[in-house]
């Protein structure tokens, strides 16, 4: 009897189970984007193309729960915001109105724009209308510059693609979908953080979202250069190697390369749509900071020329040096987010860029470590122009999701977008694939293959990553990190005297056993500016130029130390500093304050750059 009544019993547990387990697949979570839509590879050298401005005023949608993309069960909606409808009848209910919503000056991040969205993180919907006279022959990109952090766009109510970054610019061809007269955008964008992301779920700084850069409409022939590269041959110095792409696979095209300061045009000829040669040319003066030296090109195709204007350098190590054009440097540097210098929100124009650039300059800077992302583009031209080396990043930041491929081909597409994007910007001298990652053998595994990416699209430049030494003792710091093995330059973030207590600065060492050149990307501690006290008293202008005082004596022992990038140029905003009255949602690791004043920290940073540009005459 006891054994009837317990298999009854067991029968209906797992019937209920059954039920329960049906109910929850009835109703599968559709979350998935719409598939991917046929990408078109970045076009690059965008501001020297035709191009069309739709930068101003968008209208905007702040959708907390997405409504403008799922219906009430999750699915996708069919009359989504994408649509960007209007009632055809008094009695049709249509809940929302690009055109009576709010606008917003694009480009932009929300944050900085709407007092409402300062801490938001979620998906906001912009409308574009714009007219546009179709050409016959002629092919038209929508191009952004960036847009943070996931973006789906439709033209015209036409799906057109979706993507994910928030640091690298993308295109979509457009062509067919435009009409004669009034067109419209819609883009969804979203900045949720989410761990599979890179970044992932936690980054000191601002997750500004938006439409934080440029945003264009492309003009180009139905054949044209997509993509180029012009450098110089390691190897012999009247050697320039030129790659060019055409968008199609065709063979047989002819392109004529000329560079009219070098008195040189060369013609090449597709295969495949690729063209690839040497270009033959005596006494090119070499980009340098004393003298960036940039010639105009001229890229002949079809009867229409593209213009650029391009440095010509050799960046290699030897040893634990690091020679520019055969000669060792000092990366006399500075670690800069891409922060606008007054009250923060993304730089997104070329009067920002010189602000920033200008103080790097002031502080002796021949050198900036554009951190943690893939800086705008009027960033590195205009160091370019300064004669700034730079150092440009993926955001691979910390804690990633190591084993997730979509993660790696993200981090992946990100950084063939940045290389593709700044390939060539002469003053770029170093791709670094990470920040602060932890030594875990699926992190070695998933960097080692994003730098043998980054050589394989571009072996002129140096690989590098910041990393983290470990405390043995006391007094003795030593860094192992199995990656030494990948990258050209070690570089090092450590932050003696801030995060560590240290009584005794004169008796530390920092052991860096690899024979490579040795960068200390990052160092420092924080001040309130104009907070003034006794050197021991935390977040005092005196503790911070004390913490810089001891750190430079520290790395004139360091044998083969070839750069510091100290962090960081300015007090940027970081959700994760909320210190009422100091930080206030600001890290306050700047040599200038959020409002541009300088710390005294500046002026111990600026006489040692002052000795070192004396050493590396
Ligand atoms: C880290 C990290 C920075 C961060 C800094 C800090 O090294 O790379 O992104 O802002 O330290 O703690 O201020």
């Amino acid at each position: 009897m006891i054994i009837v009544k317990s298999i009854i019993l067991l029968m209906i547990i797992l019937f209920i189970h059954n039920k329960l387990k049906k109910r929850i697949e009835i109703e599968p979570s559709r979350n998935e984007l719409p598939c991917e839509i046929e990408k078109t590879p970045q076009i690059n050298n965008i501001l020297n193309r035709n191009k069309i401005c739709l930068n101003g005023k968008w209208n905007y949608i702040i959708d907390v729960q997405d409504v403008g993309y799922y219906d009430y069960r999750m699915n996708p909606n069919k009359k989504g915001f994408f649509k960007n409808e209007k009632p055809k009848y008094p009695e049709e209910l249509i809940e929302y109105d690009f055109d009576k919503s709010p606008e917003m000056e694009i480009p932009s991040d929300w944050n900085t724009k709407d007092e409402k969205l300062f801490f938001y993180e979620g998906t906001v919907w912009f409308k574009k209308t714009f007219n546009y006279n179709k050409k016959s022959e002629i092919k038209a990109f929508l191009y952004f510059g960036a847009v943070n952090y996931e973006s789906i766009v439709y033209v015209n109510q036409n799906l057109v693609g979706r993507h994910i970054g928030g640091f690298t610019p993308f295109n979509f061809d457009i062509t067919d979908k435009l009409n004669e007269g009034e067109n419209f955008i819609v883009i969804k964008v979203n900045n949720q953080r989410k761990s599979e992301n890179i970044p992932s779920l936690i980054f000191d700084w601002w997750n500004y979202g938006g439409i934080t850069r440029d945003v264009y409409i492309i003009e180009t022939d139905n054949i044209f250069i997509q993509y180029y590269s012009l450098f110089l041959d390691k190897n012999s110095q009247n050697n320039i190697l030129f790659n060019g792409e055409l968008n199609l696979n065709i063979s047989d095209k002819i392109i004529e390369v000329s560079i009219p300061e070098l008195k040189v045009k060369q013609k090449f000829t597709s295969i495949n749509g690729k063209f690839s040669g040497v270009i033959k040319a005596n006494d090119i003066i070499l980009w340098s900071p004393e003298n960036p030296k940039l010639y105009n090109i001229d890229l002949i195709f079809d009867n229409k020329t593209l213009k650029d204007e391009i440095g010509f350098r050799i960046i290699e190590t030897s040893g634990k040096k690091i020679l520019l054009n055969g000669k060792p440097i000092f990366l006399r540097g500075i670690s800069i987010h891409e922060e606008k210098y007054n009250g923060g929100g993304r730089v997104n124009c070329i009067e920002d860029a010189r602000k920033l650039l200008g103080w790097a300059k002031e502080l002796g800077c021949n050198y900036v470590r554009l951190a943690h992302y893939p800086h705008n583009e009027y960033m590195v031209r205009e160091a370019e122009k300064m004669g700034i080396m730079a150092w440009s990043e993926i955001p691979v930041y910390w804690g990633i999701s190591w084993v997730n491929n979509n993660t790696f081909e993200n981090a992946r597409n990100q950084l063939t977008d940045m290389i593709r994007r700044d390939i060539n910007r002469v003053n770029i001298i170093i791709w670094s694939i990470a920040n602060e990652t932890p030594k875990i053998n699926e992190r070695d595994i998933f960097l080692s293959k994003l730098a043998e990416q980054a050589r394989y699209l571009d072996s002129t430049r140096l690989i590098s990553m910041a990393m983290q030494p470990k405390r043995v003792n006391r007094y003795n710091f030593i860094l192992e990190d199995n990656m030494n093995k990948y990258v050209d330059i070690i570089s090092i973030n450590q932050y003696l005297g801030w995060y560590n207590n240290i009584k005794f600065f004169n008796k530390i060492v920092l052991e860096i056993p690899y024979n490579k050149p040795i960068i200390i990307s990052e160092f420092g501690g924080g001040a309130k500016y104009d907070y003034h006290g006794k050197e021991n008293q935390r977040w005092t202008e005196e503790f911070q130029r004390n913490v810089y005082i001891n750190n430079l004596q520290i790395f004139e022992k360091i044998d083969g130390l070839v750069g510091t990038s100290p962090w960081i140029l300015k007090d940027f905003r970081s959700p994760r500093r909320v210190l009422n009255g100091i930080q206030d949602y600001y890290n306050r690791k700047g040599l200038f304050s959020d409002k541009g004043e300088k710390k005294l920290a500046f002026y111990i940073m600026k006489e040692w750059y002052n000795k070192k540009k004396e050493e590396f005459k």
